[in-house]
């Protein structure tokens, strides 16, 4: 007996406003935390060496241009917690139950991303105790560069728990008819 492999092709997505809305919320998403790891990145190599050992700290690391590494951390930091809040909730409302895990996961994601927030913070901050941060500036960054990291791997990790979409039970056609009819 010949056995018959039925493969069926994977359908493709159903582009509606849901499917806009998520799509800009994930590319904001994505695009925020790349602009995080690629800023503390390059604070981390290329200007934390140049402010060691400099009188003027500040003046050594942004030459008069704090306030713009400060408006993009600020930017980064709010879009990551909005798409980050609305993906998430998009996620548990539009789904099955996930697993506690994946709100272990999550949990612990977030906790990590205030810490990165918090650094990103005092490397951009005109505060006193921002400007006492910046002393230890290289330690601190390869803290935070460490906890980015994890961050990727546990958004990459939930990213492989199974999304069973939740279907909505819509009564069945004439149903009403026949509740009526009884
Ligand atoms: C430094 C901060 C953060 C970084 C670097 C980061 C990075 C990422 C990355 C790379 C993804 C995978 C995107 C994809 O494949 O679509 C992701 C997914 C996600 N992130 Fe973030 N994120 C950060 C902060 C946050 C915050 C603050 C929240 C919540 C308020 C959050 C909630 C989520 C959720 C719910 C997902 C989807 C997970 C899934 O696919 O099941 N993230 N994040």
């Amino acid at each position: 007996m010949i056995e018959m492999l039925l493969v069926a092709d994977s359908p493709p997505p159903v582009i509606d406003t849901a499917w806009a809305l998520m799509l800009v919320i994930r590319v904001l998403h994505i695009t925020c935390a790349a602009l995080m790891l690629g800023g503390l990145v390059y604070l981390k190599v290329v200007v934390a060496p140049l402010a060691e050992g400099a009188e003027d700290r500040d003046e050594a690391l942004f030459h008069g241009r704090r306030s713009a590494w400060a408006k993009l951390v600020m930017l980064a930091t709010t879009f990551l917690l909005l798409s980050g809040f609305v993906n998430f909730f998009y996620i548990v409302t539009s789904n099955e139950k996930l697993p506690s895990t994946y709100h272990m996961l999550f949990g612990i994601k977030f906790l990590l991303a205030m810490f990165v927030f918090f650094v990103a913070a005092a490397t951009a901050g005109s505060s006193e105790a921002a400007m006492k941060m910046r002393a230890n500036l290289g330690k601190w960054l390869s803290m935070a560069l460490a906890a980015t990291l994890l961050i990727f791997v546990i958004a990459a990790t939930m990213r492989t728990f199974d999304k069973i979409p939740r279907v909505i039970d819509e009564p069945a056609a004439g149903a009403d008819v026949a509740n009526e009819n009884s």
